[in-house]
């Protein structure tokens, strides 16, 4: 039976404890602060501040789905800090020696910075952090064609929260399409990566959790409806993207009324005057790139389609119009995934 100074030490930590995604943890070499997990509603100290992070704690905890753990409030910040330099690190030194693993930490290190831009989309820091580390990964990618497939299962292994995996999945498959296509040079292609790596920023006006549910109020709908309007909002003018590539972010939706017309009707400038004429081949990229990887992925309320239904549906939509890209994309999708 618990005593008093027991009751009352849970007390204080349920009042000064906050969850962490447990993905907050991975890459670091030691605790930044003391972390603590919930078992039969008790608290109870895992990792102490410097510890080694035990990789098979870690990874017993995920088999168990015990993947809420918890930290001081007035110390979350220094995990932040510790993954943002981690990073920053792996940024400077991604062509140095082992190119696997460097690329696989640093797809998994940019996302769950992501995850604190999503937090606070106007940290200035974050965001610069996050284009940097994006410029170093898409010139990695471009030169170890090789890796790919196991950096793509690699990373799939990591199991990020889907709204924070999905913009490098599909960045990732754009990037290695339109290389295979040569239709742009690396400049051209670092620019769309990026485009469509930020192209979803606008949804952290939605808590993260809010993504595991099917049904969203009519408010968070229509915030969700409009997330590429505020996607733009947020990167105008912090990140050296034109306006075409903030025009195709605008437009990543393109295709999102099959059904009813076969292309929606680019959206119009508006208030944003973003200016120059949408780019046709790199919105239609983008946007399809993006299907593929939400419809092959899994959700908390349905699961992941085949790669072959996801082609079908793009068959539908580009084949027409761009039937060498369409040809490009397949043969992409086959040696991705070996099929
Ligand atoms: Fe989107």
């Amino acid at each position: 039976m618990a005593n008093a100074w027991q009751i009352l030490e849970q007390n204080t930590l349920a009042l000064t404890l906050v969850p962490i995604q447990i993905r907050e943890l991975f890459f670091l070499d030691k605790a930044a602060c003391d972390i603590y997990n919930q078992e039969s509603g008790q608290y109870t100290l895992l990792l102490k501040k410097n510890s080694f992070v035990n990789k098979n704690v870690l990874k017993e905890l995920i088999t168990n789905h015990q993947t809420l753990l918890f930290v001081k409030e007035n110390e979350r910040r220094y995990i932040k800090e510790a993954q943002q330099e981690n990073l920053r690190e792996i940024t400077r030194s991604l062509s140095m020696g082992d190119g696997l693993e460097n690329g696989r930490k640093q797809m998994g290190l940019l996302t769950v910075n992501l995850g604190y831009l999503y937090e606070d989309p106007n940290d200035e820091g974050t965001l610069n952090l996050q284009y940097q580390s994006l410029r170093n990964l898409c010139s990695f990618l471009l030169h170890n064609q090789d890796l790919w497939r196991r950096l793509y299962t690699d990373y799939l292994k990591q199991k990020h929260h889907y709204v924070l995996s999905q913009p490098m999945i599909a960045a990732f498959f754009l990037l290695g399409i339109i290389k295979n296509t040569h239709a742009l040079n690396e400049k051209d292609i670092e620019t769309l990566f990026i485009t469509s790596y930020l192209k979803d920023i606008g949804m952290s006006s939605i808590p993260i959790e809010k993504f595991n549910q099917e049904d969203l109020t009519e408010h968070e709908k229509q915030i969700l409806a409009g997330h590429a309007r505020q996607s733009v909002r947020i990167l105008k003018g912090r990140v050296p993207l034109g306006p075409a590539y903030l025009q195709i972010i605008a437009n990543h939706h393109m295709f999102s009324h099959l059904g009813m017309e076969k292309y929606q009707k680019p959206q119009e400038d508006d208030d944003d005057q973003l200016g120059e004429t949408v780019l046709g081949f790199e919105t239609m990229m983008v946007s399809v790139t993006d299907i593929v990887a939400a419809m092959i992925s899994k959700r908390p309320y349905r699961s992941e389609k085949k790669v072959r239904e996801s082609l079908e549906l793009i068959k539908l939509l580009i084949a027409d119009q761009y039937p060498q890209e369409f040809k490009c994309i397949v043969i992409y999708f086959k040696n991705l995934f070996a099929v």
